[in-house]
């Protein structure tokens, strides 16, 4: 292929991805795609995005815009195409009803069941081509943790002034940031199946961790982390759990059976339970469970540098969401975002990414990964 059609078709991929990530929040746990038609001469006409969990495919959409157009034409999608029986029918069989010439895809589907399109569509004469795109594996990371790893994927978000502070050192951390940015993450909140706090932050905020003043796409349930059992009753996530989005609770599996009449306190309010076996590896087996018993395929951590110094270094931690706040606390006391690595030089640290930015009047939207 020349450099130049290959750059044209990376091009259309990128297209692709960015109509993908509309379905954010809609269509989990399927994955987010993107498709693009191009007719027989290379001018795009028809684009489509798989919009809702059981509705039409990326595909199928962007060839039903393209019409007649399509026949002899490419295809570029963010993904291979399924040629499975699941939710709908097979996409390799709307390509081939179109007469698409050839097809270029930017992932495989780790999925066993949707897998083999590519071969299914070599096997109708259609040429199916694997072409890499980074930002299409940006968009495929949180699906392919979901299918290989069978876990959530696991975005984690703080606020933080210039200086790395969470809070005053009192701890009260309301706000950090602007109504702006808290807005945006009210949005974030109703795109994923649950928003996870450790249970410091649920004794000093006392948050609801509901979605407000947005639309939300979906209603995430509430997850603490409390292994020792401390939530009281008196708790606003406590008192709305029988109302308000599930509260789920993990702890200690002697802890919930020793603690029990606190736990039947709880239970009455409506508060549900998940073990959290010890470490190492308790953290991770929660996720599972959560994604297994609860349907999380999504989570945003909101809590404070406790749990999240024992995620990162579990590597339970896919992404982070960094507010910068233009603000110093100058404060050695003041609550950091993340505790207890306690890395000897800085070669040993941590390393993420910058995946993103955005700027936000006097504010940064930082997202690392
Ligand atoms: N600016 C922001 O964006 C933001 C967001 C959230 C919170 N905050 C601030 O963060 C502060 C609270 O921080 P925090 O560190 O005290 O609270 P936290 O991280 O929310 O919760 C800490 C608790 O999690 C549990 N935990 C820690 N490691 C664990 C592990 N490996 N496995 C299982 N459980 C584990 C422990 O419970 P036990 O002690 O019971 O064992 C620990 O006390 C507050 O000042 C809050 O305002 C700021």
């Amino acid at each position: 292929m020349s450099a130049e059609r290959h750059d044209a078709l990376l091009r259309h991929m990128k297209r692709a991805v960015r109509l993908a990530v509309r379905g954010h929040g809609r269509v989990e746990p399927n994955p987010m795609v993107g498709c693009v038609v191009l007719d027989a001469g290379g001018r795009d006409v028809g684009a489509g995005f798989h919009r809702r969990l059981g509705g039409e495919h990326a595909e199928v959409e962007a060839l039903r815009r393209a019409g007649a157009a399509a026949k002899g034409g490419t295809l570029v999608v963010t993904l291979e195409p399924c040629s499975h029986h699941g939710r709908t029918p097979p996409c390799t069989d709307a390509i081939r009803a179109a007469g698409v010439a050839r097809v270029f895809f930017a992932a495989r589907d780790p999925n066993p069941a949707a897998a083999g399109g590519a071969e299914a569509l070599r096997r109708a004469g259609i040429e199916a081509t694997h072409l890499p795109c980074p930002l299409a594996d940006e968009l495929n990371a949180p699906f392919l943790r979901r299918t290989i790893d069978e876990r959530p994927w696991v975005s984690a978000k703080w606020a933080q002034t210039i200086d790395g502070a969470i809070a005053a050192p009192s701890g009260e951390s309301r706000w950090i940031s602007s109504p702006r940015m808290r807005r945006a993450v009210h949005r974030e909140r109703g795109r994923v199946d649950a928003i996870l706090t450790g249970i410091g932050t649920v004794l000093i905020d006392d948050p609801q961790l509901t979605v407000r003043g947005v639309t939300a796409r979906r209603t995430p349930i509430r997850v603490v982390v409390d292994p020792r059992l401390r939530l009281r009753a008196d708790t606003k996530l406590a008192r709305d759990a029988a109302t308000g989005p599930a509260v789920v609770v993990a702890v200690r599996p002697d802890e919930l059976e020793q603690r029990r009449d606190r736990r039947e306190e709880l239970e009455a309010l409506g508060v549900r339970f998940v073990e959290l076996p010890p470490e190492p590896g308790g953290l991770s087996a929660m996720l599972r469970a959560l994604a297994r018993d609860f349907g999380v395929h999504r989570v945003l951590v909101e809590s404070g540098g406790g749990l999240l110094g024992a995620m990162v270094r579990e590597s339970l931690i896919d992404e982070c969401w960094v507010v910068l706040a233009p603000t110093i606390a100058g404060s050695a006391s003041a609550p950091r975002a993340v505790r207890g690595l306690e890395p000897s030089a800085p070669a040993s640290m941590h390393r993420r990414r910058l995946a993103g930015s955005w700027r936000r009047g006097d504010e940064m939207l930082l997202l690392y990964r």
